[in-house]
């Protein structure tokens, strides 16, 4: 080994700080670095919850996992040991994964998953990324045990754009079941039907105390008076979007999905799967003991639901620990209007790399189907509605995973995986809130097919997502892999380019957007990432019935505009 790589392999493990893995961890700045690597083993865990013990997939035995901290521009390398029988992958949810898509995670669609007792290492730089993201398993139903933050400090003496909190604390929202996850979604899938509710809601793990056994698995933030607190709150529930409050208390809205916004003061908020908003809350009540609260946000007909709150403790020093804890007001579970004030106080600090000029002008619809039932046992395999099987789509494509990752396809040029036709409007048009075809199931069907859309390298591209109306609207959390995209307009009913209203000044900049229930939402990002990024519904069930597509995105010119070759430890299916 050559005297300058001994140096480098010593200033790397030097630079390599001892990180707090707690969830309450004080507020502190790291010290500067260039490289973090990390550890995770994804095992089985017993836990015993809600009166029941159950084994769950976890990391580094874990739950909610590990937090992974880091600084912006920094390197991250985690080496993933699969230590369970089931296949595995981690996806960096916000990490928009410059010219390293073989690390984005998603299966099937970046890579093969990793397999029973095989390990593969992600490496990406966390290229201009500060703020709260996620981290969680990308196969299956594991990322509902199989999840944790990504904290991204800004670069050694850059401040915040709002004043220094005296601590900070991470809130991971989740949903829990009894049932083994894996099982649950083979057996939903299996039967046609819709998704049961969940057994409990969490906060970072812990239900509270309207669960039966749940007295004292109760979260709790201890506050001292008059000092303010900042909140990195995660939604990493697999179905459920979820309103949040705390008894007595403002939250003041500092950043979404890792992009700093404008300061916005709100009594609660709605955040869906994927989403992390940090808030601002100052201790500034009398001296007490405070609910921190989630309750469901549930915009379709007919979807049953979990409706116990899941509670945790916001407690002042000098409050009695026994006192009994002051609610925390939740809108009701439909109301939609609470959602679009939430959304209309969104507003990016900087909005640097809005594209005015549009190359790609797409809309894409989506909604659910309900097929018709072709199965010799439909009692037992068609338990949708009016005897038909549940689906979702884009376009009315229902996606179709490959059996092996479209981006090795794409990359190696592997022909009969996918098909390049993703439509770039809908094949037919029709009035999709109101006019939407709901004679279940002979009109409600969709097309099956792996079809992506390609884009040129540096397209500047704008997406219309517009709701249908078919079986039922709803707001549907879209999320897009690879990028942050500008959130130009929403409304609800279907979008008119002659009426609607865009912000080109201060837009939101995120990575998932609720959709508006029975309304429509304008997205624009330039396609300058090489690789194949997925876009779908984060709402698990949806994923698994197919309400998901994939951008291919060129590549561009030299190096720095060309995705590298696969790392030598990419899994095989
Ligand atoms: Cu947070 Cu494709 O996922």
């Amino acid at each position: 080994m050559a005297w300058s790589s001994h140096l480098m392999v010593w200033l790397s493990l030097l630079l390599f700080y001892y990180v707090p893995l707690g969830l309450g961890a004080p507020h502190k700045w790291p010290v500067g670095g260039s490289t973090r690597f990390y550890d995770f083993k994804v095992q089985t865990k017993r836990i015993s919850k809600l009166c029941k013990t159950k084994d769950i997939i976890a990391i580094n035995g874990m739950y909610p996992g590990p937090v992974v901290y880091a600084q912006e521009d920094d390197r991250v390398i985690v080496k993933v040991a699969n230590e369970t029988p089931y296949n595995a992958t981690i996806h960096w949810h916000g990490v928009r994964q410059r010219l390293t898509c073989w690390s984005d995670g998603p299966a099937y669609l970046t890579q093969c998953p990793i397999q029973a007792g095989q390990t593969f290492t992600y490496e990406f730089t966390l290229v201009q990324q500060k703020g709260t993201l996620l981290w969680h398993a990308h196969v299956s139903w594991l990322r509902g045990t199989v999840h944790g933050a990504i904290v991204i400090y800004p670069k050694t003496g850059v401040p915040y754009p709002f004043p220094d909190p005296y601590e900070e604390h991470i809130l991971i929202l989740g949903e829990y079941w009894y049932e083994d996850l894996l099982k649950l979604e083979k057996r939903i899938l299996a039967s046609g039907g819709g998704a049961p509710p969940a057994d409990a809601y969490t906060i970072n793990g812990h239900p509270g105390p309207l669960y039966k056994c749940s007295e004292n698995d109760v979260y709790e933030i201890a506050v001292i008076p008059g000092k303010t607190y900042l909140l990195r709150i995660i939604n990493a529930g697999l179905n459920m979007e979820f309103f949040f409050s705390i008894a007595n208390h403002k939250l003041t809205i500092v950043e979404a999905d890792g992009e700093y916004t404008k300061a916005f003061t709100v009594e609660q908020l709605m955040i869906t799967p994927g989403q992390t908003i940090n808030v601002l809350v100052e201790a500034n009540q009398p001296i007490a003991k405070y609910t921190m609260a989630i309750g469901p946000y549930m915009s379709a007909q007919n979807v049953p639901f979990q409706n116990i709150s899941a509670m945790a403790h916001f407690q002042y020093s000098g409050a009695s620990l026994t006192s009994l804890a002051l609610p925390a007001p939740l809108p009701v579970f439909n109301d939609s209007l609470a959602v679009k004030n939430g959304m209309d106080g969104l507003k990016s600090l900087d909005a640097t790399n809005l594209p005015i000029e549009i190359d790609a002008d797409l809309f894409f619809t989506i909604g659910l189907n309900v097929e018709q039932c072709h199965s010799l046992t439909p009692n037992a395999s068609c338990q949708g509605p009016n005897g038909g099987v549940f689906a979702a789509s884009m376009n009315n494509v229902t996606f179709v995973r490959p059996s092996i990752s479209l981006l090795q396809a794409y990359y190696n040029s592997l022909h009969g995986h996918y098909t390049d036709d993703f439509p770039e409007v809908p094949l037919k048009a029709y009035d999709f809130v109101n006019g939407a075809p709901n004679s279940i199931p002979n009109d409600t069907q969709s097309l099956n097919g792996t079809r992506v859309r390609v884009l040129e390298y540096g397209a500047r591209v704008q997406l219309i997502l517009q709701d249908t109306g078919t079986v039922s609207t709803e707001n549907h959390p879209i999320h897009l892999h690879g990028y942050s995209f500008y959130v130009v307009g929403y409304g609800t009913g279907n979008y008119d380019p002659t009426t609607a209203e865009f912000n080109l000044v201060d837009p939101p900049y995120m990575n998932t957007i609720g959709v508006p229930v029975g309304g429509w939402a304008a997205i624009r990002f330039i396609a300058d990432n090489p690789g194949v990024w997925f876009m779908h519904c984060h709402l698990e069930i949806h994923t698994s019935w197919g309400l998901s597509m994939a951008f291919i995105v060129k590549n561009g010119e030299g190096p720095l505009e060309t995705l590298p070759h696969p790392p030598a430890d990419l899994p095989r299916c």
